[in-house]
């Protein structure tokens, strides 16, 4: 085992300690390396996709944080070839939704989701798609 040390924020820590908690976990750093393990994981599977597919990818940020809308929107309008539609909700005081309905080649919409999780005020980009490899015009 190697020893590491990370700053992370005390929300961020607090939430995940409540898991814990509710998952019955008794050390820390096993809860840390089990969520390790699932973030490889669903990167791998991400990754694994190939070809053409429908999907969603949902984005969650902080509205309050200066020019996240602006990038979300520059990076979307520059995939607009892959977003059939998307849905906005006011999730709190503070945080914003966005429902995106991708189409298109897997390479792209990986891209897309991306570079929407590298931006600063998005809090959490999930991508989920169809799970089987069928074709998309195959009825
Ligand atoms: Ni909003």
């Amino acid at each position: 085992m190697i020893r590491i040390s990370m700053s992370l924020p005390k929300k961020l820590l607090s939430d995940f300690d409540n898991v814990l908690k509710d998952r019955n976990y008794q050390s820390r750093s096993k809860g840390i390396r089990d969520a390790l393990k699932d973030y490889i994981v669903r990167y791998q599977w991400m990754n694994a996709m190939e070809g053409d597919r429908v999907g969603v990818i949902t984005v969650i940020y902080d509205h309050y944080y200066t020019g996240v809308m602006e990038d979300l929107a520059e990076v979307q309008h520059e995939y607009r070839e892959q977003i059939n539609a998307s849905m906005h909700v006011h999730m709190t005081k503070e945080y914003c939704m966005e429902v995106i309905v991708v189409n298109g080649s897997v390479n792209t919409i990986r891209e897309l989701t991306e570079k929407m999780m590298r931006l600063k005020g998005v809090d959490h980009v999930r991508l989920t798609s169809t799970a089987s490899g069928e074709s998309l015009d195959s009825d």
